[in-house]
């Protein structure tokens, strides 16, 4: 297993739509080790997820796994999660305001209204057939790897650029408020 590097913002292969895996390339032992080095470099980085393409790799793959997170405390557990050719279904026209940062823009963080209910559907590692609903912050958090897939970033989704704020700044000046509103998201779907 190996620590890979990640792509920060500017860079094209964040700006690309990754493209899906057979089921053949998948089970091969490359791209399997790959998945290996996903999961160790979203570790190593304390991310709550970390896409493909985030590592320089087009492909439709993306793990998630929140375990008392040091980035973002008030983020409910949610256990390793590998997912291949994700499709992500919203379920509802509700939405929160997630106050989101990404490993691929170092340094930032802002207001991002995602859906507090999804529909996840895709593969396993293993090449099977998984489908499952998400709910409150997580399911926003779902939403966002599944978006660099696509070549999207949180900051494309930032309806008020007046939100955007340092990790230094979000503590001093927004971090109160916020963990206020993720703990009542949490309260009224869970997670
Ligand atoms: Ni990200």
């Amino acid at each position: 297993m190996a620590i890979r590097k990640i792509a920060t913002i500017g860079h094209p292969i964040l700006r690309q739509r990754a493209r899906e895996l057979s089921r053949e390339e998948l089970a091969s032992p490359t791209t399997q080790s790959f998945i290996d080095d996903l999961v160790e470099t979203m570790h190593d980085a304390n991310g709550a997820g970390i896409a493909a393409s985030q590592v320089y790799e087009p492909i439709r793959i993306c793990v998630i796994e929140i375990k008392d997170n040091p980035r973002y405390p008030y983020k409910p557990n949610y256990p390793l999660t590998i997912l291949v050719n994700p499709v992500v279904t919203l379920l509802t026209e509700e939405r929160f305001e997630n106050y989101e940062g990404c490993l691929s823009v170092p340094n930032l963080r802002g207001r991002v209204k995602r859906a507090p209910h999804v529909r996840v559907e895709g593969w396993t590692r293993d090449g099977n057939d998984t489908r499952f609903e998400v709910k409150g912050i997580t399911a926003g958090t779902f939403q966002h790897e599944v978006d660099h897939l696509d070549g999207k970033l949180f900051v494309d989704r930032v309806e008020d650029p007046t939100s955007l704020a340092t990790w230094a700044d979000f503590e001093r000046f927004h971090r109160d408020r916020f963990v206020e509103e993720a703990r009542a998201i949490v309260t009224k779907y869970g997670a």
